[in-house]
């Protein structure tokens, strides 16, 4: 492959860009795992995760990607044949069903539309109609990588507490932790699942489960096999820092750089107010392309990432490549039942503001040199907001009417 100058523009919705800074921490000599200096920084992980997570309970780190995490969640809880109640919003809610097929668990999922969240009360109608209890767990998807589209936890967990139902809930923050605001304990999630390769700007290859009492009561009387995955075996050994086997100890090194950097150096609130702008900033971008933003629900916009589909006939892939190709900036695929029609542009992680206008002019640029049908102008937009925010439209007009 011939050299490309610059930097390349990642701007999938995962992994992420990471920090130089967290590149030079992973970077540091691998140590001794079960030796003295580890504990301390094996604590500091756990306890700096806890505050992202917005628990006072536990949290587990394993080395693994998502996935692992995902299975973590069910296989400590649950035990084969549990009915489980999924919601289709998207390609990875439905990857996180299929696991729990897999697993021998017995998931019903409530059909989505891939462009709305999970519905609060739809959820809460089926719960409902469970007067057995026979549901064992309610699993939603917080942040939907393939759609964009951002579920209303609160909302659910309070439409849960209305039918009394004594079900689980687990949710995925694999693509809103440390992007969007998430509240594990406040909003009553039983076991939230999340990975290090999105919001918190570190390369694939940790996942997490915070774990509620509820759940770790679950955990004694679920049955499902599990060895890898077995909490307990991580209780035990994080009491004191220390994991059951070996840590991925250099991205740990990055997971307590990247943790300084947001709670104690940008802080949480800041990091997500950063995160809605740049998302407002890109919709304003779309609108003004003439494009649409896959995601129809305002109050479910997703702060990390934006699916915009193309026109019916048109390919959202060949836009891909020739932005690729052309401008040197990889952004998402359209996943599965959206494959083709939508392109994904990534705005999470470590990211600001000129980031952003080069995403958006390298968007713009191949929409220029492709056969897409579009307003020229998505730029001046996202640009005139991220300098000068509401004020931007007024701002537009007035120059309109001086120059005119
Ligand atoms: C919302 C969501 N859930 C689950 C996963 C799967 O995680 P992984 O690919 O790290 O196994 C992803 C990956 O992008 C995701 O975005």
């Amino acid at each position: 492959m011939s050299h490309r100058a610059g930097r390349h523009f990642l701007q999938i919705p995962g992994p992420t860009n990471v920090p130089d800074r967290v590149l030079r921490a992973i970077d540091y000599p691998t140590m001794d795992h079960r030796g003295p200096g580890f504990a301390e920084l094996g604590h500091r992980c756990l306890e700096g995760m806890k505050k992202v997570f917005k628990t006072k309970n536990k949290v587990v780190i394993f080395p693994s990607s998502g996935t692992g995490a995902w299975e973590a969640a069910l296989v400590n809880t649950l035990s084969p044949g549990d009915k489980v109640l999924m919601y289709e919003t998207g390609h990875f809610a439905s990857l996180w069903h299929e696991m729990a097929q897999k697993l021998g668990l017995k998931p019903e999922f409530i059909g989505g539309n891939w462009r709305t969240g999970a519905d609060p009360d739809r959820i809460a109608e089926r719960l409902k109609n469970d007067g057995k209890h026979e549901i064992k767990a309610v699993c939603v998807v917080h942040n939907e990588t393939s759609t964009g589209v951002t579920s209303r936890i609160s909302e659910i967990r309070k439409a849960m507490d209305a039918t009394r139902h004594p079900a689980l809930f687990m949710v995925d923050t694999i693509s809103s932790l440390a992007s969007i605001d998430y509240r594990h304990d406040e909003w009553g999630v039983d076991v939230t699942v999340g990975g290090s390769q999105k919001g918190l700007m570190l390369p694939p290859g940790l996942g997490f489960n915070a774990v509620s009492n509820k759940a770790m009561e679950a955990a004694e009387f679920a049955n499902t096999p599990r060895s890898y995955w077995d909490w307990n075996a991580m209780f035990g050994a994080n009491e004191k820092g220390f994991f059951p086997y070996t840590p991925a100890t250099n991205l740990l090194y990055g997971l307590d750089e990247s943790l300084k950097m947001l709670i104690d150096e940008e802080g949480l609130d800041k990091v997500f107010a950063r995160h809605d702008r740049h998302a407002e900033a890109t919709r304003r971008a779309v609108r003004a392309w003439e494009l649409e933003v896959l995601c129809t629900n305002p109050a479910e916009y997703s702060s990390s990432l934006t699916a915009v589909l193309v026109p019916e006939g048109h390919s959202a892939d060949e836009l891909r490549k020739i932005i690729l190709d052309g401008f040197d900036m990889s952004l998402g695929t359209g996943l599965t039942k959206v494959a083709g029609r939508v392109f994904r542009i990534g705005h999470l992680g470590d990211f600001n503001d000129l980031m952003l206008a080069g995403t958006l002019c390298g968007v713009e640029m191949g929409l220029m040199r492709s056969k897409i049908p579009h307003r020229t102008g998505g730029v001046d937009a996202a640009l005139g907001y991220l300098a000068l925010g509401d004020a931007a439209e007024k701002s537009t007009a007035r120059t309109r009417a001086v120059s005119a």
